[in-house]
């Protein structure tokens, strides 16, 4: 199944297991949001790159209220329910699109993406992370929380085997954890935090750090 149907064909119930997939929620999308709070204290122009049914998004509208979003996605199941979620909202617009081939549009003073750019090869990651960059105004910044691997199996097996431990825990339901593990076996391309950041780096972003890290994912926080 290509990623726009494994993601449609959940769209609906997908922020239902979401708290639970992800047991340290709270913490990962608020040092997100921590770090883009004071850049857009006065506002500014953001995009979404995978928004899905917009949970990063949420969380920084709630901190930036002065701020545009556009948000982004490949699955139009998926932009449904973000566009469902603000409708009526004018800070929000949105667009149906692949972006790893589709141009992005710009410019923007912040870029946000989240548990989205794992699913593309290491090259589409590299690249991706340079066109977002020419989408920035000066002193821009990129916000991208997401998955890393570690490099060795038994390593990346043991995060896994700790988060399954917490997602059990915070009751998430067999048939949703099934759906979930199913797409990771999948789709995820996970790559080493140190190559994410070096590719940052070589994309444009001079600065480029991690800000938050739980489990197998992290706050990449890179200002142009
Ligand atoms: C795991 S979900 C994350 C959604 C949201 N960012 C969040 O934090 O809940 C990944 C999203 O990325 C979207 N996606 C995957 N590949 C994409 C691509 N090449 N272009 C645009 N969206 C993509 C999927 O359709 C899905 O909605």
């Amino acid at each position: 199944m290509e990623i726009a149907n494994a993601f449609g064909a959940v769209a609906k119930v997908y922020d239902q297991a979401r708290g639970a997939l992800i047991p340290d929620y709270a913490e990962v999308y608020g040092a997100a949001v921590d770090a883009l709070k004071p850049h857009l204290a006065d506002g500014g122009r953001v995009l979404d790159i995978g928004a899905g049914t917009g949970a990063f998004a949420a969380e920084l509208a709630n901190a930036c209220p002065n701020c545009s979003y556009v948000l982004t996605d490949i699955s139009q199941e998926m932009l449904d329910q973000s566009k469902e979620k603000f409708a009526g909202d004018d800070r929000f617009s949105f667009l149906h699109a692949n972006v790893v081939v589709d141009p992005l549009p710009g410019p923007f003073d912040a870029v946000i993406s989240s548990y989205v750019i794992h699913h593309m090869s290491h090259d589409e990651k590299a690249s991706l992370f340079a066109r977002v960059s020419d989408q920035l105004v000066p002193g821009g910044m990129f916000v991208n929380i997401d998955q890393f691997s570690i490099g060795d199996e038994a390593g990346d097996a043991a995060l896994r085997a700790e988060w399954l431990r917490d997602v059990r825990a915070a009751g998430v339901g067999e048939a949703s954890l099934t759906a979930a593990i199913g797409r990771m076996d999948a789709f995820d391309q996970n790559a080493l935090a140190q190559d994410q950041l070096q590719w940052l780096r070589a994309g444009g972003f001079p600065f480029a750090e991690i800000a938050y890290e739980r489990y197998f994912w992290a706050v990449f926080v890179a200002r142009k």
